[in-house]
């Protein structure tokens, strides 16, 4: 196997791997942005793509496992396209571009899906919650998604994704598709075993109306999230209106544990100003929340106007997002297309 030994990651553990290593994450198109989008993984793909070569995808194909109306698809891909552009993504260092565009993903996905057993699909606790008690009727590709995960990153050897902690059990399945893949054909290293970047403490953002639920898209009550899409006052009122409890800020992260609603406050603040969850309370410890949320509302307005404001320009201009959607596409097959030609001759297929 012909490998390349160049911008391999130093601290990169992956079992006799050897190739570059490369970033990949994805979203899917099936609704506005969030805080908790924006902290676990946005804000992420920025700080990485200075340092190394990185794919973000818009994975339509994701978002179909569950019925998506064809007349919003292609918008709300765009929209997710967007609103990496406006939160810095740059289209010159980072490749962006539609998960349906390019055939490697649901290729591999199917080699993959013969790789992968039933047991450990049964196993993810993402599907169990979708599906809740409706498990029979829900769509095979919402039962197979975590293989198609799988696929896109390893589609490009991909061999860090980061990603909320929500997909912290897909990152795992995707280690396990990859080890017995690389097992089952002989070719230790073929495949990289990819990492998961969660840390910090915007990796998992909870509603603000539940402590216990993550921030989400489908969530029935908006107040429950800040979308990046939220003016100035709605910001402010759906924080006034974030549950916490009558106590005050307390002076220690211990005093935190069961106080969830004001712990993920004080992530929030500590996510978005840079400090850490320490020195938050070090500056509202002993202040009601009458200080602290307004003091929250005016940091995320702060930090979240520019990005709305950039957001609707690009909504404005999806000629200029669909330029970079095109190129990202061609740039995205590119790389995987001599990938998945070693996968067929891995796997034996006649013409290979
Ligand atoms: P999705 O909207 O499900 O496509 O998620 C896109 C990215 O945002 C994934 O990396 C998720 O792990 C991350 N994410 C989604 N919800 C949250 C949350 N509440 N807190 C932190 N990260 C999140
Ligand atoms: N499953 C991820 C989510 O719901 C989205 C996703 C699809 C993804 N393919 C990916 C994330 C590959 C990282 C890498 O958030």
């Amino acid at each position: 196997m012909k490998q390349n030994q160049d911008n391999k990651g130093a601290d990169y553990q992956g079992a006799d791997y050897n190739g570059p290593s490369r970033v990949f994450s994805g979203m899917q198109p099936t609704g506005a942005l969030h805080l908790g989008n924006y902290l676990g993984a946005l804000t992420k793909f920025v700080d990485l793509q200075d340092e190394h070569e990185c794919v973000f995808c818009i994975v339509d194909l994701h978002a179909v496992t569950v019925f998506q109306d064809p007349k919003l698809l292609a918008s709300q891909t765009r929209e997710i396209a967007a609103a990496y552009l406006a939160a810095g993504v740059d289209p010159d260092k980072a490749i962006i571009y539609p998960q349906s565009q390019v055939a490697a993903h649901t290729e591999l996905a199917w080699f993959f899906n013969c790789v992968a057993r039933v047991g450990w699909l049964s196993r993810m606790t993402q599907f169990k919650d979708k599906a809740g008690k409706n498990s029979q009727a829900v769509s095979v590709g919402l039962y197979a998604y975590p293989v198609l995960q799988a696929a896109d990153i390893l589609a490009f050897k991909a061999t860090h994704v980061p990603v909320g902690e929500d997909q912290k059990q897909h990152l795992e399945l995707s280690r396990d598709i990859a080890q017995k893949f690389n097992n089952d054909f002989g070719v230790p290293g073929f495949f990289p075993l990819p990492e998961p970047l969660i840390k910090g403490p915007g990796a998992r953002i909870m509603s603000l109306r539940d402590g216990s639920k993550k921030m989400s898209k489908s969530d029935p009550s908006d107040n429950s999230r800040i979308n990046l899409t939220d003016d100035a006052e709605t910001i402010a009122k759906k924080f006034r209106k974030a549950r916490t409890d009558a106590g005050m800020v307390p002076d220690n992260i211990d005093a935190l544990a069961e106080r969830p609603e004001v712990k993920n406050l004080v992530g929030i603040y500590a996510a978005l100003s840079g400090m850490s969850e320490t020195q938050v309370l070090g500056e509202y410890a002993g202040q009601g929340f009458g200080v602290f949320k307004p003091a929250l509302a005016d940091l995320a307005v702060e930090h979240l106007r520019p990005i709305s404001t950039r957001l609707n320009d690009y909504l404005d201009n999806p000629d200029e997002v669909d330029k970079v959607l095109r190129s990202g596409a061609e740039k995205a097959a590119a790389i995987s297309a001599p990938i998945m030609d070693d996968v067929r001759r891995v796997m034996g297929f006649w013409g290979t």
